[in-house]
């Protein structure tokens, strides 16, 4: 159940997305590029935007569907990304799932292969997790481990993550960790979201205010250190 609008907020020049959830469906209307393939089609072999031309950001969830807390988190950050400047696409793994690596039949999956070319495609990747006994979602992990470096590496990377408890930075880097891995370049800035069932409103926006301006400046800070290294 989505319902969305555009509403100033007098701290920042640009609208903020606001959503409103019931079980944190979203599907931004601002983020009209999210879809299973990058927006742009690209020639093989490409890697990534051009010279001058807008940055393609990829979200990663670590849920199957976005209607999740850490969906939510993601959704928002891809609209903050595209206030920024970027063009966003995300991979939908309710409407196409990834199998286990190593599953039988999952080398010749077309998913996979469709994953590996929206991953080439992006300039830079935006990630967010719940956190599960201490460390990132299996589903997260498996997406990660799908992508080598001829589709991931040099390229900018931002890690968030949801938490039923208290704040911490394990799965934020454990995430660091496995971008590190693939050669990805990961910003400084990160956001955990604890306590996660009272972090955001009826209308999908954080509760702390701060927090919205955290998911602003790590946005920005993705699409910038991409424009700065491409
Ligand atoms: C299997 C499992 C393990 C979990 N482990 C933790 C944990 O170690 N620390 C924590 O704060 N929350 C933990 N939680 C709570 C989740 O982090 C929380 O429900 C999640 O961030 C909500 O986001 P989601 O709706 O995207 O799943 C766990 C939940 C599940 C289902």
């Amino acid at each position: 159940m989505t319902v969305l609008s555009h509403m100033g907020n007098p701290k920042h020049d640009q609208p903020v997305l606001r959503i409103r959830v019931r079980c944190y469906r979203t599907t931004p209307k601002g983020r009209a590029n999210a879809s299973l393939k990058p927006t742009q089609p690209q020639e093989p072999g490409h890697s990534g935007s051009s010279m001058g031309e807008q940055i393609t950001v990829m979200g990663i969830c670590g849920t199957f569907g976005h209607d999740s807390a850490n969906g939510h988190l993601l959704e928002m950050g891809l609209a903050a990304c595209e206030a920024a400047g970027a063009k966003t696409v995300v991979w939908d793994n309710d409407e196409t799932p990834l199998p286990l690596v190593g599953a039988p039949g999952s080398w010749e999956d077309p998913n996979v292969k469709a994953f590996q070319d929206m991953a080439e495609g992006a300039d830079a990747f935006l990630l967010s997790s719940p956190e599960y006994h201490g460390t990132m979602s299996g589903v997260m992990k498996n997406q990660l481990d799908w992508v080598y470096f001829k589709h991931v590496g040099d390229k900018v990377w931002a890690v968030m993550s949801t938490l039923g408890g208290q704040s911490n930075s394990n799965t934020l880097n454990h995430m660091r960790l496995s971008a590190r891995w693939l050669h990805g370049h990961v910003i400084p800035e990160q956001l955990a979201v604890a306590k996660v069932k009272d972090a955001f409103d009826d209308d999908g926006s954080f509760v702390d205010e701060e927090m919205q301006e955290r998911l602003e400046k790590l946005a920005t800070s993705l699409v910038t250190t991409t424009e700065k290294l491409r």
